[in-house]
This record gives structure tokens, C-alpha cells and sequence, in this order.
């Protein structure tokens, strides 16, 4: 048994009084959670306390809190792995606040239909079949079965979108969680409507291409989900395999981007942007579409160049790799384009009990040598860059019983 000092945000709407720390003391056990340490408090101190729980078992998703600075689950978050996490020096103290981006309701409790709920009605979260329905199930390839298995595994706790840094800047961007359940049915063979999601997503401009790679919904999952992974898959299949070019962009961003890796070995910011909006070549920049988005962003540069951030040689010519490197470069672009196809499933679970049963084809976490499994939802190469095809090997007719 160890003393802990739990900090705890207290807000009642109601009482017209601003948000406070509460400060309460009580022994337990190093291995109990942090939501057994709140309900003991509740029992025995204050009942007034407002938290929200149901399993205690890390299913439901209800206990969503940030302990210490970083969202999690108060019933699977012991007490003193909590108090590790401490930034403030102050040993076995551990602050527990509702969680961010979603409004407070009371003390710990937020309003996730405010937020997450609405976030994931947006996406349609449920199965559009093929038609004609089968006489009986769907059959499924395992490997697209394990691969949406990851995104399943999510019990809508809200942690990620609670530290979603896109967010917290724009709350109308749909967020990870709603995002890893749209992959959930763009990597499902048996949904008729691929593309008709990703062009929703890709073209609304607070979807796919609103996230900003900052990891935090990976570190926050207690699911491991891996949320930021789902979107970039859906960032993949919208442009490389639908080829879609949305209003905002983003997929001509990310292919000027790769290319100015693919040539350089480094990023050259002041290509990247009039490549992105005029088109990915060095001729981008005499589009005129670029030209406005240069003159608006002028100002920064400018300001950059003057603070010494970047050296005006760089900003025009940018920067390369020496050439051993780049030869290492162009080695590792081999590889990728040599391959066959384009295989990114998730490896969450391989899906087979016992080591033996794995067939040679299957992907598996440990093994770096890159695999080509057969994928029963991904669409023919499209002959026009700007048209969304409607992907040619879409239908599993074929293993429909
Ligand atoms: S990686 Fe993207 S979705 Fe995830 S928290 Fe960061 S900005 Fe949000
Ligand atoms: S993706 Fe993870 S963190 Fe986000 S709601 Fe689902 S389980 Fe919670
Ligand atoms: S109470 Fe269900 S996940 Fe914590």
C-alpha cells in the first residue's frame, strides 16, 4: 500500500463557479487503477465526484480521462505507472482531468455526443453490401479479415481525439477515431461504396487530408489502433489507387512532396507548395494557381529568410543529398517500385492460432522482407490521372458462395 494524492478537475455547470483543482489522499495498492482510486474517493470522501464507467475492464471505452497530462483509460492505468508519468516532480501525485477537444459536462465526464459520435455518424459507419446478396454469408479473405481486425479493435473511448493536435485547432476535422472506423469499411471487401467514401472524405475539407502526422492518437490509443495508420491507408487508396485529385490538394501535395524526395533525398520546402497547387514538375510554379498561393505566402518566407532560418540558397535551389546517399535513395525506390503491388495490411493479429498454420504468403510482423499478398478490394490502375475509376477488381463475386 502507498499514499497517493489524486489532483482532480472539478466542474459543475451548474454551480455558476469556474473549474478548480480538488485534492484528495487515500492508501492503495500500487496495482490498482487510477478509476479504483476515483471510486474509493466517491465512497468514502466526496459522492459528488462525476466520472463515467461501466466494465472496469478496458472493454466499454467509458472511462476516458487524461492522467497526468496523457489520455487513457482510468481503469487500466495503475496507480503507480500513473504516478511515473508525474511532470511535476511532486511523487505520487497524479492529476486526472476530463479529456480534450470534447466539452465538459461535469468533473470527468464530456459530452461525447458533442463530439465523437457526431464524428463517427459522419462517416457512415456501417457496411453498404454488394449486390446481389449472397444465399448465404460473404466470404472473406483472411488477409483482409486480419487487416481490418485493427480498426475494429476500437472501443470509442475518445482518447485519441481527445489529443488530436489537427483538432484542437480545427474542430470541424472529422478525427482519428472516425477516420480509423471509415478505413474499417474501406479495407472490407464485402462494402460496395469504396470510392464513394473516399471522395466524400478527400474532398471535405476538414477529412483525410486535414491530420498532420503528429503521432499523438498512436501514443494515446489504448486499443492500439493506431488511428494515424488508418489514415494514411485511405490517403493511399483515395490517390494512388482512385486516383483521386481533391479540391483541397492534399493528394497532390503528398505527390509533389514524394517526388521532391525521390530527387533530392530532402524536402525542398519552396518547391513543394507551387508544386501542390500548379502541378508536380518545376514548371508548377508558373501555374497561376501557384503563383497566387506564392504571393500569400511571400510575407513567411521573407520572414524566415530575414531571421535566419533558411539562407536565401537554399530557398531557391534547395538542398540535395551527396551523391552516395542518393544512390542509396534510389536503391530503396527500386525496391518499392519494383514490387508488384502495393501491400500495407495491418499487422495487428496474423489471425492463425499457431505458428504452423501461417502459409508462406502471409504478412508477419516479424519478417522485413516486403510481401505481395493478393487484394481481393484494390482497383485496376486508372487510365486518367484526374478521373476516379471505378476499381476493376472491386467485385468478389467469385468467392461469393
Ligand atoms: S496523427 Fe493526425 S489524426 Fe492523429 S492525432 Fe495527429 S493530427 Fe490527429
Ligand atoms: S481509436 Fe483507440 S483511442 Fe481512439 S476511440 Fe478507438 S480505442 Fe479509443
Ligand atoms: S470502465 Fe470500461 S473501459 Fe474503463
Amino acid at each position: 500500500m502507498s499514499e497517493y494524492t489524486l489532483r482532480i478537475r472539478r466542474f459543475d455547470p451548474e454551480s455558476g463557479g469556474a473549474a478548480y483543482w480538488d485534492e484528495r489522499s487515500l492508501e492503495m495498492g500500487d496495482k490498482r487503477s487510477v478509476l479504483d482510486a476515483i471510486l474509493e474517493l466517491k465512497d468514502t470522501q466526496d459522492g459528488s465526484i462525476g466520472i463515467r464507467c461501466s466494465c472496469q475492464q478496458g472493454i466499454c471505452g467509458s472511462c476516458g480521462v487524461r492522467i497526468n497530462g496523457k489520455p487513457g483509460l482510468a481503469c487500466n492505468t495503475h496507480l503507480d505507472a500513473a504516478a511515473a508519468r508525474a511532470h511535476n516532480g511532486d511523487e505520487n501525485v497524479i492529476t486526472v482531468e476530463p479529456m480534450g477537444n470534447i466539452p465538459v459536462i461535469r468533473d470527468l465526464i464530456v459530452d461525447m455526443d458533442a463530439v465523437h459520435w457526431k464524428k463517427i455518424r459522419r462517416v457512415t459507419p456501417w457496411l453498404i453490401n454488394k449486390e446481389p446478396i449472397p444465399d448465404r454469408e460473404y466470404i472473406v479473405p483472411h488477409d483482409n479479415m486480419v487487416d481490418i481486425t485493427q480498426p475494429m479493435a476500437c472501443i470509442q473511448c475518445g482518447a485519441c481525439v481527445s489529443d488530436c493536435l489537427s483538432m484542437e485547432v480545427d474542430p470541424g476535422f472529422i478525427g482519428p477515431a472516425a477516420l480509423a472506423k471509415a478505413y474499417r469499411f474501406v479495407g472490407d471487401p464485402r462494402d460496395a461504396e469504396h470510392l464513394e467514401r473516399l471522395k466524400d472524405l478527400s474532398e471535405d475539407e476538414h477529412g483525410l487530408y486535414d491530420c498532420t502526422h503528429c503521432f499523438n492518437c498512436v501514443d494515446a490509443c489504448p486499443k492500439d489502433v493506431a488511428p494515424m495508420n488508418q489514415i494514411m491507408r485511405l490517403r493511399r487508396i483515395a490517390g494512388e489507387d482512385y486516383h483521386i485529385n481533391d479540391r483541397n490538394n492534399g493528394n497532390r501535395h503528398e505527390e509533389a512532396f514524394v517526388t521532391l524526395v525521390r530527387e533530392n533525398g530532402l524536402l525542398h520546402e519552396a518547391e513543394l507548395l507551387p508544386r501542390s497547387y500548379g502541378g508536380n514538375s518545376w514548371f508548377g510554379k508558373f501555374h497561376p494557381d501557384a503563383g497566387k498561393e506564392l504571393m500569400t505566402s511571400l510575407g513567411t518566407v521573407i520572414k524566415a529568410v530575414l531571421r535566419g532560418k533558411i539562407s536565401p540558397k537554399i530557398a531557391i535551389f534547395g538542398h540535395k543529398l551527396p551523391s552516395e546517399d542518393m544512390k542509396s535513395l534510389k536503391q530503396i525506390y527500386k525496391v518499392v517500385d519494383g514490387r508488384e503491388s502495393r501491400t500495407e495490411l495491418n499487422l495487428y493479429i496474423t489471425g492463425y492460432e499457431d505458428e504452423d498454420e501461417i502459409p508462406e504468403h502471409a504478412p508477419h510482423a516479424d519478417d522485413p522482407t516486403p510481401l505481395v499478398v493478393p487484394d481481393a478490394g484494390a482497383p485496376e490502375a486508372a487510365s486518367s490521372a484526374e478521373e476516379p475509376i471505378e476499381p476493376a477488381g472491386e467485385s468478389n463475386e467469385s468467392e461469393t458462395p
